[in-house]
């Protein structure tokens, strides 16, 4: 068995852990030979719902489940943690847009940032789940000054399994022969779930669908997804985003099956003309625990105007909540060359892999 590590989650009562918490403990996160400390977070009101969840995870007696302990604040909650999901946030309801929740989050994810900061194992990887994702990566982000842009990430794994569900069932193949799928940019109806590179069974779907099905069915109902299912349920997305925080999870510390593209909200470098230093969703590939995008991608006018769209949307976040961007970080989010991490574990004890130079500051993780 392997040391085991530590994985940080907010939220942790609430209905996407709920789903999550036994998927993690059962190895399908980081595998079956992975060992897993939870280090669950709730707010002081929901400690006894969270010692009950707590309670039903003992239950499973999983081999892999080492310990769990429960906390009411993130300061000691992300304490020497490996991974962070962060996926508390103030919930959307019927009737309300992602963007109505930018400023009451947003205070909540600066408070983060600096607690993964000051207290999480230095390689951290951390994932944002809570909306709007893709902002409040961000602003997490910016807030941890020690930490490099390139362990924030934002989850739109979720629309990237939609489109390939949706695919799958519109074209009658098995979701395992379907890839290449590239969700651009925001985790928001303004978000462009890309087809033109996709594959069924190797061959182009471009050449499988019609055209006007991808671009009046498809496209919309990708981008509006989690509004139909909080209109149908009365409730968010819940064990889908379970799923996809898991497959997120997965391949960033496992590796991308070889020749296949995901879909990550990372820091952009300025790849495909994406503005600099905003949390954009990019086709990547991932192996030795690091993401890389994936370059080259033909991109034709209509596709960049929708690329355009859901970055302008982006930008405006960003410039919403300016206030809570400190002028410390900019330049990192800005030049990214100069932001470096392995992706290599270091252990707050000391042991794990030798704290050389080599492991912590060669190697550029985009
Ligand atoms: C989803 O996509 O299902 C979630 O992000 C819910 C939401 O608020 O859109």
């Amino acid at each position: 068995m392997r040391r085991p590590v530590r994985i940080a989650v907010t939220g942790a009562a609430g209905a996407i852990s709920n789903s999550l918490l036994f998927k993690v403990a059962s190895g399908e996160m980081l595998g079956k030979d992975q060992p897993v400390i939870l280090q669950l977070i709730e707010m002081p009101g929901r400690m006894e719902a969270l010692r009950g969840l707590a309670m039903e995870l003992e239950d499973c007696a999983y081999p892999l489940l080492h310990t769990i302990t429960l906390h009411d604040n993130v300061e000691d909650g992300f304490n020497n943690v490996h991974y962070a999901l962060l996926i508390g946030a103030r919930p959307r309801g019927a009737g309300m847009e992602r963007r109505d929740l930018l400023e009451s989050n947003a205070e909540i994810f600066s408070r983060q940032g600096r607690a993964l900061n000051d207290f999480a194992n230095r390689d951290v990887k951390v994932l944002v789940v809570g909306n709007p994702a893709n902002t409040n990566a961000l602003i997490a982000s910016r807030n941890a000054p020690k930490l490099s842009p390139s362990q924030f990430t934002a989850l739109t794994r979720l629309d990237h399994n939609r489109a390939k569900g949706i695919l799958a069932n519109h074209t009658g193949a098995n979701p395992r022969n379907i890839g290449r799928i590239v969700i651009w940019g925001n985790h928001s109806p303004s978000q462009f779930p890309d087809l033109h590179h996709a594959t069924v069974l190797d061959e182009p779907v471009m050449g499988q669908i019609d055209r006007s099905w991808y671009e009046e069915v498809f496209i919309p109902k990708i981008q509006n997804r989690g509004g139909e299912i909080i209109a149908a349920r009365g409730l968010s997305s819940a064990a889908s985003a379970a799923q996809a925080v898991i497959d997120h999870m997965h391949d960033w510390i496992l590796g991308t099956e070889p020749g296949e593209i995901v879909s990550m909200g990372i820091v952009s470098d300025g790849s495909y003309g994406v503005e600099k230093g905003i949390i954009y969703s990019f086709p990547v590939r991932c192996d030795y625990g690091r993401y890389q995008i994936v370059k080259g991608l033909e991109i034709g006018d209509w596709a960049r105007e929708r690329m355009k769209a859901t970055e302008a949307e982006l930008i405006e976040e960003r410039d919403a909540v300016q206030h809570l961007l400190p002028a410390e970080t900019a330049e990192s989010h800005q030049n990214l060359s100069i932001c470096l991490r392995s992706g290599v574990t270091l252990y707050a004890d000391g042991t794990g892999p030798d704290a050389s130079s080599k492991y912590l500051t060669t190697n550029r993780v985009m």
